[in-house]
């Protein structure tokens, strides 16, 4: 396999398999790169002008290799088949049924694709887990390869777990603070080295084994996670003690040891990966006998759900004990800026809980419309009782809308609530928006985003997280 007739396929065009096989091929424009799919409406979206992701930087890149050396298609099987490397990118979802449900990934998908490959492969293959896994299932992937195949091909399996953050995913590609390879074979390893190293210092390449590489990145997301979880529970402090949670994060931020990112409180961490990760990694630590880590890290997820709650509590007392049939403007339903991803975001469980209480919600998202919004809530309020009840469908048909502007929401509402920290919510004409408001007029900021001398003055009752 020479490194210039490199051919490149990876199973799954979502968050992760999409932006980073259009960065490899972006990079490297003699590597054939093909990106494959069982979802046909994906990869049509992948091949028009309108991707199926938003990622700031994304068009551009795939504009400049699709149709050259970067291809979109649901041929899976035929691109196994003329791969010399196949990443497996595909979703590990919590599983929500038998052992392990609510806390073990899913891997029904990995495993699938494992003996997809096995059935098509001819030749030698380098297998490469792109997808997050709970460390050894590179065990189960080689077992399969090697049982399940028709004994003309051959296998090295790697692990090369993606940091990438949505919303940051381009620039995170073209400059990641390392590659992690993990696997057996030096020879497959310096492969896929070779492929990184064509943009990425050498010197930020990790080379591990295969354990290290799969734990390495559900730690990493359990760390990030742990900083988001321990900055909101200071808030709840700062809250009662008259601290100023920012003024706080930012003192302890510049003890280098602590350093300073991934200290914003906020209304609760969302995304499709740091609840699942973390509950992944309790689990594996139950299997493994370690109760008291599995508790360690459990409360990381526990004091998440207690910010989300305390959020979404403090908005009802604060309006007098009642949202009954009042209009809140929800400014924001995606996970974080940047992104039309909701999975998970903590605008859907404030969403729940106001709508449980008859709020009227009319939501504003730069990126997200009614049918995902509706589609979120209703998968939330179906997981939790079984079925969508029709007391619940009501609800949500009833009483969410979505407004074409942060403004449109806010008018003749009695509160507004910041979910997502949209930067375009700080440019917004507040001296309009207030007077267009019922009286008081309420902001609950959630993303601590807001001028909160400048709304007061404007005669705003400001409640920010953090702030007394
Ligand atoms: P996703 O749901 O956006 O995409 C997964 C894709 O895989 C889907 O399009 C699905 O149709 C496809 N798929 C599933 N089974 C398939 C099969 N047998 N054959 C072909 N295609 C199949 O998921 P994602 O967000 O891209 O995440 C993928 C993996 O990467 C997960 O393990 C996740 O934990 C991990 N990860 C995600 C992020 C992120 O920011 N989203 C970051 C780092 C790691
Ligand atoms: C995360 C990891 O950062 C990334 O390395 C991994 O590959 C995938 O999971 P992502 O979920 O896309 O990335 O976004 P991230 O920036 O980590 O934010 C996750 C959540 O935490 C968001 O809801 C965000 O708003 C929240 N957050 C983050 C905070 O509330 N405060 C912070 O200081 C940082």
């Amino acid at each position: 396999m020479s490194e210039s007739s490199l051919k490149i396929c990876c199973i799954g065009a979502g968050y992760v398999g999409g932006p980073t096989m259009a960065m490899i091929a972006k990079q490297c424009p003699d590597i054939e790169v093909n990106v494959v799919d069982i979802n046909e409406s994906r990869i049509a979206a992948w091949n028009s002008d309108s991707l199926p992701i938003y990622e700031p930087g994304l068009d551009e890149v795939v504009r400049e290799a699709r149709g050259r050396n970067l291809f979109f298609t649901t041929d899976v099987s035929e691109k196994i088949k003329t791969s010399d490397m196949i990443f497996i990118s595909v979703n590990t979802p919590t599983k929500t049924f038998g052992i392990g449900s609510g806390r073990a990934a899913n891997l029904e998908f990995v495993e699938k694709c494992a003996r997809e490959i096995a059935l098509h492969a001819e030749g030698h293959k380098i297998v490469i887990e792109k997808s997050t896994l709970p460390v050894r299932t590179a065990e189960a992937v080689k077992r399969i390869l090697n049982s399940a195949s028709n004994g003309s091909a051959s296998f090295d399996v790697l692990s090369n777990p993606e940091f990438l953050a949505e919303g940051t995913a381009v620039t995170d590609l073209l400059n990641p603070d390392r590659v992690l390879i993990g696997g057996e074979s030096q020879e497959a390893i310096e492969k896929l080295a070779n492929v990184y190293g064509r943009w990425v210092r050498p010197d930020s390449i990790i080379r591990t084994n295969l354990w290290s590489s799969e734990l390495s990145k559900l730690t990493a997301n359990a760390f990030l996670a742990q900083r988001v979880s321990s900055i909101n529970a200071i808030s709840a402090l700062c809250e009662a003690t008259g601290a100023d949670v920012d003024e706080v994060a930012n003192a302890i931020g510049t003890d280098s040891r602590i350093g300073p990112k991934f200290l914003k409180s906020s209304v609760g961490f969302g995304g499709s990966c740091f609840q699942k990760d973390i509950l992944n990694l309790v689990y594996l630590c139950e299997h493994f006998g370690l109760p008291e880590v599995a508790a360690y890290w459990e409360q990381v997820v526990l004091m998440n759900d207690y910010q989300k709650r305390r959020f979404s509590t403090s908005i009802v007392k604060t309006m007098f004990n009642t949202v009954s049939d009042k209009k809140i403007a929800i400014w924001g339903f995606a996970f974080k800026k940047d992104t039309n991803d909701t999975r998970e975001s903590a605008a859907i469980y404030v969403c729940r809980d106001l709508l449980e209480e008859r709020a009227r919600l009319t939501i504003y998202d730069p990126k997200v419309g009614l049918d995902q919004i509706k589609q979120e809530l209703i998968y939330l309020m179906s997981a939790e009782f079984g079925t969508l009840s029709e007391k619940h469908r009501k609800l949500i048909d009833d009483n969410v809308e979505v407004a074409n502007s942060a403004e449109a929401a806010a008018s003749g509402a009695h509160a507004i609530a910041v979910l997502t920290e949209w930067d375009e919510f700080k440019e917004v004409d507040f001296d309009a928006v207030y007077r267009s408001m019922k009286k008081p007029a309420f902001l609950f900021d959630g993303r601590n985003l807001m001028d909160r001398e400048k709304l007061s003055k404007i005669g705003f009752e400001v409640y920010a997280t953090g702030k007394s």
